[in-house]
């Protein structure tokens, strides 16, 4: 029997608002330094589409990293997993946007959610569909059933005038061979991905294809089962960089966070969830986030394991 999700939600809200405004937002993009670090809120949408929320879970943010999650899913759906020749599949134990690594393992990523992994995806996807940026758009738009999300051009510029790192990992790349198309056109296409603001509601829907082995909200197929556990998989082990290890631990569920305050997690099977907070821990995941999903998972005693 399913929990009642609106009581839970409710209980964790009271049971972690002493934490809330704890850490800090992230400040190397001016765009995200401004948000008030005492907002909150948290959604779960359950496998049919059923959503319940707390807070402000109906409030747009900037959802950065965790679009790294929905490109992976289109670049796999549309060009299969010869993918994986191009970016690894284990944890890197380093800081998302890290050099060290690259250089050691010739240009092939660790993994896709760090940037120099989520740079080639975006390549890739770029690549089959000659819109990277829009694929993306349109998808999450169609699977949240919100037309009015959009990219934020203020945060997309920012981030492209603080991108001297993340051309560093695509310069780094290409002299490799593992970028195929221009380093400006795919940084511009990440940077503009990461830039798409959403609600809690919008990406736990948007996310609904995770908890249903691969399903779209229309009944399609968008990953093969197999796929879908593998990029479930790949949250888990890698979603939260490297604090993927203390996030499995308490929280035990796939999730991906991003530098805006954003957790997406995956209950496979019944739901997804997502919660928002922007105050971020030095590895930049929410501190208040993290403490809603284990508390969530505490409380119901749902998790993979
Ligand atoms: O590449 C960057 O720096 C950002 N646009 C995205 C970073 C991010 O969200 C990493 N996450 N925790």
């Amino acid at each position: 029997m399913e929990p009642d999700y609106q009581a839970v939600l409710e209980q964790v809200a009271e049971d972690i608002a002493p934490q809330i405004g704890h850490g800090r937002p992230a400040e190397y993009i001016p765009a995200l330094s401004s948000v008030d670090p005492r907002r909150f809120g948290m959604a779960l949408a359950d496998v049919h589409g059923q959503v319940y929320g707390v807070g402000d879970w109906q409030e747009p943010f900037s959802t950065q990293s965790i679009t790294k999650v929905f490109t992976l899913a289109l670049a796999l759906a549309r060009g299969g997993d010869s993918l994986w020749q191009r970016v690894g599949r284990e944890p890197s134990g380093n800081p998302f946007n890290s050099l060290v690594q690259l250089e050691y393992e010739n240009g092939i990523p660790r993994n896709p959610f760090i940037n120099a992994g989520a740079l080639v995806v975006t390549d890739r996807l770029h690549g089959l569909t000659g819109d990277a940026r829009g694929a993306l758009l349109d998808f999450l738009r169609t699977e949240s059933g919100n037309d009015r999300l959009d990219f934020a051009p203020e945060v997309a510029e920012s981030e492209a005038g603080h991108g001297d790192r993340n051309a560093a990992l695509g310069y780094f790349m290409a002299s490799c061979g593992n970028m195929h198309n221009p380093v400006p056109t795919v940084l511009d296409h990440y940077f503009w991905q990461c830039s798409i603001e959403m609600s809690c509601a919008d990406l736990a829907l948007a996310g609904g294809f995770l908890a249903r082995h691969g399903v779209r909200a229309d009944g399609t197929r968008l990953l093969t089962r197999s796929e879908a556990k593998q990029v479930n998989a790949v949250m888990l082990t890698c979603g939260t960089y490297d604090a993927a290890g203390e996030f499995a631990y308490r929280v035990g569920l796939p999730g991906k966070s991003g530098v805006g305050g954003g957790v997406l997690a995956v209950l496979p099977g019944r739901a997804t969830l997502c919660v928002y907070s922007p105050g971020l821990d030095a590895r930049g995941n929410s501190v208040v986030g993290v403490a809603a999903l284990d508390r969530f998972t505490t409380l119901t005693g749902l998790s993979v394991f």
